[in-house]
C-alpha cells in the first residue's frame, strides 16, 4: 500500500497507523484511534520510536518508506526505541526489527524488556538494552534522553526526549483516542481535544496519578519541563502547544474538581429514576452542575470521565434480590479499577434506591463506594414508588449534597 509520512519538523516524521474502524479499547468506547510511531533522522543514525499492531503494519511500512524517500535516503533503521510494551504498540516490533535491521540497537526500560519476552517469547536472541532516567544516546547532532515513567500508564512506561528539538515522545501519557486525517492539535479545537484527553486520562491514567505528580515535579526540578516544545504521544494528536495539556494533567492528577455532581442510576419500573431526577433538581437548585447517566444506555467510560472532575456523585440502583441492579455492578467494577483515591480528591456520595421489601442495594453500594474511596454522606432507601413527600426528601438530599461540596 501507499501512505505518506507526516513531517513534524526537519528530520522528524510521524509514521504511525490510523485505525479508522476501532470502536473499543479494552472496553473504552472510541471513535477509532491512531498508533503513533515516529522516525527521527540523526546525522549518524535513524531511530524508530514505538510501533503498532500487526494487521495494520502495512501503513507503518509505507510511511517509513515515504519518510526515507522524503529525506532522500536508503531505508535503514539503526535504532529502535520502545517506550512501552502493550500490544497496540509492540505486536509488530519483532518483525519490524527483522525486516529493517536485525543488528540494530534496541532500547527500552527493563520492565519493557521483560514484558516483551513474556508476551511474545521471541526476543531472547536479541540484545535489548535497558535504559532509565539519566541514560541518553547520541544519534549525530541529536540526543535522545530516556525518562522512566512507571505507571504512566504501565510499570514499563518510558518517555523519550529529543533534546535539541524539545520533543517529548510520551507514549500513552498525554494521548487521546481520536481518529482524524490530520496530526496536530492545531488542526482541531483545543476544547475538543482536552475533552477527549480527559476521557483518556480518567479511564487509563487515573491509577497512576501519584506517579504523575512525582514525574511532573521531577521534570520541573530538573528543568526539562520548560524545554518541552512539543509532546508527541502514541495515540491521537501531537501537542505543538503543550501548555494546556500539561496544565490539565497537573489538575487531573492532583484531584482538582469542579462544583459538579455526577448522577448515575439504573431503574426497573421508574421509581429509582424519579429519585434521580428529583435529586438532580435539588442539586441544580444550589447552582451546581449536574451530569446525568442512565446505565441502560450510557457507558461506564463516560461516567468515569465525568466523575474525574466531580466533587460528588449520587448513585442510584433498584434493589433486585437483595442487591443492586446488576448494570450498576459493572460500573462499580470500573470505579474500583480506576481508583480515584490516588488523585487525592475527596468525593462525597449520596446513595439512593427503590426496594420492594427487604432492601440491600444501599448497604452493598455503601460498602463498595467506601472501598473505592468515596465518602458516603447520605442515603435514601425508598419502599416501592416514591410519593410526593419522598420526592421532596430526594430534592432536599440533592440540595444538601450540593451544599456539602460548596462548603
Ligand atoms: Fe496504547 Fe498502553 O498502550
Amino acid at each position: 500500500m501507499k501512505a505518506k509520512a507526516f513531517k513534524i519538523t526537519d528530520g522528524v516524521y510521524w509514521v504511525g497507523v490510523i485505525h479508522w474502524n476501532s470502536r473499543t479499547f479494552h472496553g473504552y468506547g472510541i471513535p477509532g484511534t491512531t498508533y503513533n510511531a515516529y522516525l527521527v533522522f540523526g546525522e549518524e543514525k535513524t531511530v524508530l520510536i514505538d510501533n503498532t499492531y500487526t494487521g495494520l503494519q502495512n501503513q507503518l511500512d509505507a510511511r517509513i518508506e515515504d519518510a526515507f524517500a522524503q529525506e532522500g535516503k536508503d531505508i535503514k533503521i539503526d535504532v529502535f526505541v520502545q517506550n512501552h510494551s502493550e500490544m497496540d504498540h509492540s505486536t509488530y516490533l519483532r518483525e519490524t526489527i527483522d525486516k529493517y535491521n536485525p543488528d540494530a540497537e534496541i532500547y527500552a526500560s527493563q520492565n519493557c524488556i521483560n514484558f516483551l519476552e513474556a508476551q511474545y517469547h521471541n526476543f531472547g536472541d536479541l540484545e535489548l538494552n535497558a535504559v532509565a532516567t539519566g541514560d541518553e544516546i547520541d544519534i549525530g547532532g541529536r540526543t535522545l534522553k530516556f525518562i522512566s515513567a512507571p505507571m504512566l500508564h504501565w510499570p514499563d512506561s518510558m518517555f523519550t526526549f529529543l533534546a535539541e528539538d524539545g520533543i517529548l515522545f510520551s507514549n500513552d501519557a498525554f494521548g487521546q483516542h481520536v481518529c482524524h486525517s490530520k496530526r496536530l492539535d492545531s488542526d482541531y479545537s483545543m476544547d475538543y481535544l482536552l475533552k477527549e484527553a480527559r476521557k483518556y486520562y480518567a479511564n487509563l491514567v487515573t491509577l497512576g496519578s501519584p506517579m504523575l505528580r512525582m514525574k511532573l515535579q521531577e521534570l520541573t526540578d530538573n528543568g526539562l519541563l520548560e524545554q518541552i516544545k512539543m509532546i508527541a504521544p502514541c495515540h491521537g494528536q501531537i501537542w505543538t502547544n503543550p501548555g494546556p495539556i500539561v496544565e490539565k494533567y497537573s489538575e487531573w492528577g492532583s484531584g482538582v474538581c469542579k462544583d459538579k455532581i455526577t448522577v448515575i442510576y439504573d431503574t426497573m419500573h421508574h421509581s429509582t429514576e424519579k429519585l434521580a431526577f428529583q435529586i438532580a433538581e435539588g442539586i441544580m437548585s444550589e447552582g451546581v452542575e449536574v451530569r446525568m447517566y442512565f446505565m441502560q444506555e450510557d457507558g461506564p467510560d463516560d461516567v468515569i470521565t465525568d466523575i474525574l472532575d466531580s466533587k460528588a456523585i449520587a448513585l442510584g440502583a433498584p434493589t433486585m434480590m437483595n442487591k443492586p441492579f446488576p448494570r450498576i455492578g459493572n460500573m462499580m467494577y470500573w470505579l474500583d479499577c480506576v481508583n480515584f483515591k490516588g488523585t487525592g480528591s475527596e468525593k462525597n456520595a449520596l446513595i439512593f434506591s427503590s426496594k420492594g421489601w427487604g432492601g440491600g442495594a444501599v448497604a452493598k453500594l455503601q460498602r463498595d463506594l467506601e472501598e473505592a474511596g468515596f465518602t458516603v454522606t447520605d442515603t435514601l432507601d425508598v419502599l416501592f414508588v416514591p410519593d410526593e413527600d419522598v420526592l421532596a426528601e430526594a430534592f432536599e438530599k440533592g440540595a444538601e449534597l450540593a451544599r456539602s461540596i460548596k462548603e
